[in-house]
């Protein structure tokens, strides 16, 4: 086991800098050999690029951790993109199954918003598709492309999921629109059809009951309005009508997801559409203006760098 461990690490001693900075000031930090699990990790990970693995290991205090000290595992991965090598540090809180923390560095460093990693963190390992290979994705897909009724929930799931994972960029956009008082309106607009769809979508979501559907769809429309409001007040130039639109798609959230965003999560989940897979306008968002390839090559190393730290536990 030992030596297949060391097929799959394969070490380079110089980057312990990139590591450092994925782990808290406070922990003590030691380089070490993990024992990866190698056929869990290369079943996950078959269909991917190859790349190269470095591990540390650390242990100290984590300030949103119940517990006094926690475990860190760190690990950098390096991946090409177009605009040169990038080195993707990932840092997982071993006990709690998370990971903590992602950062680049390298030439092709400077072209990654730090927007898209720090999504990365907190997101749970456990229970996701991580440890899935890619391919059941593609498999999940394609099985929503058929003629069935479980079809019509896959595309329903895989729409909600798609929207709100372009959630933040678009609602971004459309909030710049309005703190530099410029009278267009596209972002806002899509915004609302983000919401026009959920409210479509959740029609076909079967496994809730008849009453929970219609209030999805309530909440969808209701959010949708709100958006409109936004992208009429910048069309008209009326800014405060904007702006009070604005507030009410963000208090729009919660009662949305109190009641829907764990149900369909783990729906999803169960039809082997979780997260973890770390596609690009999947469970990964897209930043604008960014170049979605080379986002692409970084979420592919943060990937291999937490299969690989969650499987050598
Ligand atoms: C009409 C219901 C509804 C409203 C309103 C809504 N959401 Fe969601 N949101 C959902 C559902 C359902 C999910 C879970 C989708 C899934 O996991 O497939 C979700 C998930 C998300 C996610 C993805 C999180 C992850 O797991 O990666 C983000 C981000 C998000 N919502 C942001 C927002 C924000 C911000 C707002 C308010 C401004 C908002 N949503 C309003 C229904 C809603």
């Amino acid at each position: 086991m030992r030596f297949a461990a060391v097929a799959v690490l394969l070490l380079l001693p110089q980057d312990g800098d990139v590591a450092r900075r994925v782990l808290p000031d406070e922990v003590k930090v030691e380089r070490v050999e993990l024992a990866v699990d190698v056929a869990r990790a290369r079943r996950a990970l078959a269909s991917e690029p190859p790349a190269k693995v470095e591990a540390w290991r650390a242990e100290g205090r984590h300030f949103a951790s119940p517990r006094e000290s926690s475990a860190w595992a760190a690990t950098v991965v390096r991946v090409d993109t177009p605009a040169g090598a990038v080195d993707v540090a990932v840092s997982i809180l071993v006990d709690e199954d998370l990971i903590a923390r992602v950062r680049v560095s390298g030439p092709g460093a400077a072209k990654i918003p730090q927007e898209f990693l720090r999504r990365f963190g907190g997101l749970e390992i456990d229970g996701g598709a991580l440890l899935e290979p890619r391919s059941t994705l593609e498999a999940a897909r394609a099985k929503a492309e058929g003629r069935d009724a479980e079809a019509a929930v896959l595309r329903a799931l895989l729409s909600i999921r798609g929207s709100m994972c372009a959630f933040h960029p678009v609602h971004n956009a459309a909030t710049e629109r309005l703190r530099k008082r410029e009278r267009k309106a596209d972002e806002a607009e899509a915004l609302a059809g983000l919401f026009d769809d959920m409210a479509k979508a959740a029609t076909d979501l079967s496994f809730l009951k008849e009453e929970n559907r219609k209030r999805l769809r309530e909440y969808s429309v209701a959010a949708s309005g709100q958006a409109k409001a936004i992208a009429d007040g910048l069309r008209a130039g009326d800014f405060a009508k904007a702006e009070k639109a604005k507030e009410a798609v963000g208090d729009s959230c919660n009662a949305c997801h109190g009641q829907f965003r764990r149900p369909l999560r783990s729906e999803r989940a169960r039809r082997k559409l979780g997260d973890g897979y770390f596609v690009v306008g999947y469970d990964v968002v897209a930043e604008p203006g960014a170049d979605p390839k080379a986002l692409q090559a970084v979420a592919d190393g943060v990937r291999r760098g937490s299969v690989l730290l969650s499987t050598a536990k």
